[in-house]
């Protein structure tokens, strides 16, 4: 059993959090992770509709006992996503954690207050970690420029990264992107926990690395998207670098 300040807040097993992806973390994979001990992450604009939202939450709620977690998404779309919306059907389903990412979460605060949540917040810029903290975010999950998805303008490394973040703030810091090979994983599983560790992070997350995992489970769109776009390496090369201005 690994004990950090991760696993301690949030009540999992091992600091291990499957990181969101649009279309491809539904209820299936998170709950699997969720179930293996690490914690599995929802990514809620991959749903057209609060209702639809809900749905999802109620699937993973019926396939794990276990903490999981939904993303909101705030970056810019051109769909317009109901964030609001999700932020409160994550708080009547009683989701234990909320991650905000892609953009300030501060006029979101209120409505994540209301939700009772252990709130985190996702970024890729160090000031942005510090900004969550001040708002009151309860853990943050820094993210180098190797990440999927939005990986921020700085191009910083995760390695460089880390290591600042956990310096820069007094919350719990998850480390996030390139951390997808077996090899890299077993070293900051060892990293992680150990009082002299390397980059004093808490927890790491990881997405692209599950996408092999989520080949094997049954859901839909999701896993037609899937073959589009990953490789039998784990990774999503099909998927990674979508930059915002
Ligand atoms: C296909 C894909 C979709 C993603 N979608 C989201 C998303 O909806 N919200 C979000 O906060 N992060 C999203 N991310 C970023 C990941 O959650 C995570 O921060 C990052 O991918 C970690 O790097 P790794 O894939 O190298 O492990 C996405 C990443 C990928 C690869």
């Amino acid at each position: 059993m690994l004990k950090t300040r991760i696993t301690e807040l949030f009540g999992i097993k091992y600091p291990v959090f499957q990181g969101a992806m649009l279309w491809l973390s539904p209820a299936e994979l998170a709950a699997s992770v969720s179930n293996a001990g690490g914690l599995g992450i929802i990514a809620s604009s991959s749903y057209l509709t609060a209702d639809d939202f809900r749905r999802e939450i109620r699937r993973a709620k019926d396939l794990t006992d276990k903490p999981f977690a939904v993303n909101v998404s705030l970056l810019p779309s051109r769909r317009a996503i109901p964030n609001e919306d999700y932020i409160r059907v994550a708080g009547q389903e009683g989701v234990k954690i909320i991650e905000t990412s892609g953009r300030s979460p501060e006029s979101y605060i209120p409505l994540l207050r209301e939700s009772r949540a252990i709130l985190m917040h996702k970024a890729a810029r160090i000031r942005d970690l510090q900004k969550a903290e001040r708002l009151g975010f309860d853990a943050v999950t820094i993210v180098g420029h190797e990440a999927g998805g939005h990986p921020g303008m700085d191009d910083t490394s995760t390695i460089v990264l880390v290591r600042q973040a956990a310096a820069a703030v007094k919350i719990p810091v998850i480390a996030g992107a390139a951390l997808r090979t077996d090899r890299a994983w077993w070293r900051r599983w060892r990293w992680v926990p150990g009082p002299s560790r390397w980059a004093r992070a808490s927890c790491c997350a990881a997405s692209a690395r599950f996408i092999p995992l989520s080949r094997t489970l049954s859901c839909g769109t999701a896993r037609r998207r899937l073959s589009l776009c990953s490789s039998p390496t784990g990774t999503a090369p099909g998927c990674l670098k979508q930059r915002t201005p």
